[in-house]
């Protein structure tokens, strides 16, 4: 059975973007996969975080979301990431194998620290190295992730190479992106040329999955679109990044394509359309908030989820990564 892993960071409220992108496939991958997923705390600090107590909230709030999408933490494994040591270890090493030249050719961390690049954390550069540990350490070879992931993905696949060769073995095996469904990049309701994401200043650009029912209709009703109706056929999209990101969240929520959403909305108005989409999105996401809101009222109950889902992750990581380290030739006296 094939072993995957995958993360989100605990910074914000999830939203629709890492719902579509990741979550729901993270879901129904359990079905046939032996699944890792893993709230990445680790990666959370390497931009401004605030201390006092609000890292640990969000990475439980994160991991209550993720049960309430429908993880199931007792077949499969969920747990934060700074608990399972592991990580940092080989995420060293690979510190040490990564090239400079390569992490000079992440779009992320250009994206992500813009103009005050000499103010950046050096966390934040060699990020992507911490998060090849991630899937690595579990010699996991299948990471479900949103199309935003993919440069990164690409990345973890060179260093493994370059440490199988100056080793000299196969130890680590080839990772393959799983970018599923047809919203593997959702958009900004607000810019149809943006990403959906947490760090949007606007919250009108996003769905946050804790938002209530009139937020949600309120939110796409204001969401901008193009005066002309829906195209009838997939190929009427090309050129109107809002209607496409529209139609793709619709397709993701009915589990079907582009083609199809056309065929039965093509023609019709973006009034009464957007109707119909904000049934449909309150419909998929009030049981999902709710049930988060019902885990939060017993915290512990969650953080024993992630205390036991640690204890799990890391019997398969410390034997992975304590034979890394004796392939790279540390004494262990
Ligand atoms: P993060 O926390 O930004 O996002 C979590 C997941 O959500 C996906 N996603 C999206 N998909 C579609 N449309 C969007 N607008 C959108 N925004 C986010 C992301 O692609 C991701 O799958 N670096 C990762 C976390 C990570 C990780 C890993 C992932 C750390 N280690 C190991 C896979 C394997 C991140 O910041 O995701």
């Amino acid at each position: 059975m094939q072993r995957v892993f995958s993360g989100v960071q605990p910074t914000g409220i999830a939203h629709l973007g890492n719902y579509l992108g990741a979550f729901r496939n993270w879901v129904a991958l359990q079905a046939s996969h032996e699944c890792i997923y893993c709230v990445v705390d680790l990666h959370a600090i390497t931009e401004n975080w605030q201390t006092g107590g609000t890292l640990a909230q969000q990475t439980r709030e994160m991991a209550a979301m993720l049960l309430a999408c429908g993880i199931d933490a007792q077949k499969h494994i969920l747990f934060a990431q700074s608990s399972v040591r592991a990580h940092a270890q080989l995420a060293w090493i690979f510190n040490c194998v990564a090239r400079i030249g390569w992490l000079n050719r992440m779009t992320q961390f250009k994206d992500k620290a813009g103009k005050n690049r000499e103010n950046a954390s050096s966390g934040l550069y060699v990020y992507p190295n911490l998060m090849a540990a991630d899937i690595l350490a579990y010699h996991a070879t299948g990471v479900p992730v949103g199309e935003d992931q993919r440069q990164h993905l690409e990345l973890a696949n060179d260093i493994a190479q370059k440490f199988n060769h100056d080793c000299g073995t196969e130890f680590f095996p080839r990772i393959e992106p799983l970018i599923m469904g047809p919203a593997p990049r959702v958009m900004s309701l607000r810019d149809g040329t943006k990403k959906m994401s947490k760090s949007d200043a606007s919250d009108q650009s996003r769905i946050n999955l804790t938002d209530d029912p009139d937020t949600i209709a309120l939110k796409i009703r204001r969401a901008k679109t193009d005066p002309e109706p829906l195209p009838s056929e997939a190929r009427g999209l090309e050129h109107r990044p809002e209607a496409r990101n529209l139609v793709g969240i619709y397709a993701a929520l009915e589990s079907v394509d582009h083609a199809a959403v056309l065929r039965e909305h093509g023609g019709k108005g973006f009034g009464t359309f957007k109707d119909t989409l904000a049934a449909l999105l309150i419909d998929k996401l009030r049981p999902i908030a709710a049930e988060a809101r019902r885990l939060l009222d017993d915290p512990s109950s969650v953080d024993a989820v992630l205390r036991d889902g640690a204890q799990r992750a890391a019997a398969i990581a410390d034997p992975i990564v304590a034979e890394a380290e004796r392939l790279v030739g540390f004494l262990r006296p």
